[in-house]
């Protein structure tokens, strides 16, 4: 019986990164002693270029090596054992996640130029970065990435309100559920009235790109507003329209219509920008963008 428990301790020490990284993932808001590393708007982060750093002088260490240029490689090895130590300081909440001695070791053993051990401990660095990016990326670009829609205010075309972006995405959603719901009732139109504010509604998104997207696109003859909120979507409209003004209204033209501003529209804008905004909602409001 006794030797037993060793080797089941073993094995669950073994497993343990795998399982956190699946069954208990969790999006965190990221450790506060980063803020101060992304608080210059419009400047590479600090933490990003440290990154950089360690990245570079990490692959000039292989190459050096691969060159069998070994005194090049030492130079770019301890300019990357103190870039990643630098790292590690930088946000105290996170030095368990870098594995010092291995770099110390395989600054050491460049240093002794031996090639197998050497690639080894870099191996074992290398584990570090993923493991990191792995867990922490996501909540680190929700954070620093993505502003925050909770502070937008959209202007409703309709009553001249300004609302809250979630709000106004809900009066649009109905707008346009009413154009198909009077469709099936055969009141063309009502229908029509409701093609007119949702498209209205629809137009007035178009104003809040640019709170987030500042300088894309600026320089292409496509502006952002041609995704989404396009004049694909209202030409879509008024196809819808011309058949009704025909005194025929054409169901599967209907469909057709209604369903590409469902996918093209509604569905693709969700599948980008939604998954941020429900991370940050679910952090509440103290984690905004700093
Ligand atoms: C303790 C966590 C952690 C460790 C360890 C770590 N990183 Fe990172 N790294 C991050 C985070 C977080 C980001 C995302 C930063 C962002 O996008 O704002 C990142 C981003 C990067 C980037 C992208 C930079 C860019 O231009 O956007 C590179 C390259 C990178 N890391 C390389 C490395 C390498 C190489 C190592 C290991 C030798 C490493 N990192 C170790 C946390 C870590
Ligand atoms: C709350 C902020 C926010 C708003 C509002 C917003 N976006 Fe985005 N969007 C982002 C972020 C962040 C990304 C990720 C890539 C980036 O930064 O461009 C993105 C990505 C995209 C992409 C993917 C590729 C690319 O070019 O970046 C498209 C297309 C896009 N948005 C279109 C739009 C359109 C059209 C609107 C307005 C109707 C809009 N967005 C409104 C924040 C926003
Ligand atoms: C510019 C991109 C964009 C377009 C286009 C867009 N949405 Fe949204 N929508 C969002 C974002 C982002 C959220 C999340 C807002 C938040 O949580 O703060 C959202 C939220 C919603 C919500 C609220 C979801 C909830 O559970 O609270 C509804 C309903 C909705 N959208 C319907 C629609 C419909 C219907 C259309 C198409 C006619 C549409 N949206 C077009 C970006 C968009």
């Amino acid at each position: 019986m006794k030797p037993k428990f060793p080797v089941i301790a073993g094995f669950i020490l073994l497993f343990v990164p795998y399982i956190t990284y699946s069954a208990d993932f969790l999006i965190q808001t990221p450790p506060k002693s980063l803020d101060k590393y992304y608080s210059e708007r419009g400047k590479t982060p600090e933490w990003i270029e440290q990154m950089r750093h360690i990245s570079k002088s990490f692959g000039a260490t292989f190459i050096g090596m691969d060159q069998e240029n070994w005194e090049s490689s030492l130079k770019s090895a301890q300019d990357f054992g103190s870039a990643y130590q630098k790292a590690a300081e930088m946000v105290p909440e996170w030095k368990e996640l870098f594995d010092l001695k291995a770099s110390e070791n395989f600054i050491a053993n460049i240093k002794m130029q031996n090639a197998e051990p050497a690639k080894q401990f870099r191996d074992k660095v290398e584990k570090t970065c993923s493991q990191c990016h792995q867990k922490h990326n996501i909540s680190v670009w929700v954070r620093y990435h993505w502003p925050s829609t909770q502070t937008i205010k959209v202007l409703d075309p309709i009553d001249e309100q300004e609302l809250d972006y979630n709000l106004f995405m809900h009066r649009l959603s109905s707008s346009f559920k009413n154009i198909e719901i009077l469709f099936e009732q055969e009141k063309y139109t009502e229908s029509w009235q409701a093609i007119e504010i949702f498209s209205k509604r629809l137009r007035g998104l178009r104003s809040v790109c640019a709170k987030c997207h500042v300088t894309e696109w600026s320089r292409n003859s496509t502006t952002i507003k041609d995704f989404f909120v396009g004049d694909d979507m209202v030409d879509s409209l008024q196809q819808i329209k011309k058949t009704f003004a025909s005194g025929t209204p054409d169901t599967k033209l209907f469909r057709k219509k209604m369903e590409h501003i469902s996918e093209q529209s509604c569905k693709m804008c969700h599948l980008i920008h939604q998954p941020a905004a429900i991370i940050q909602r679910a952090w509440g409001k103290t984690a905004h963008h700093p």
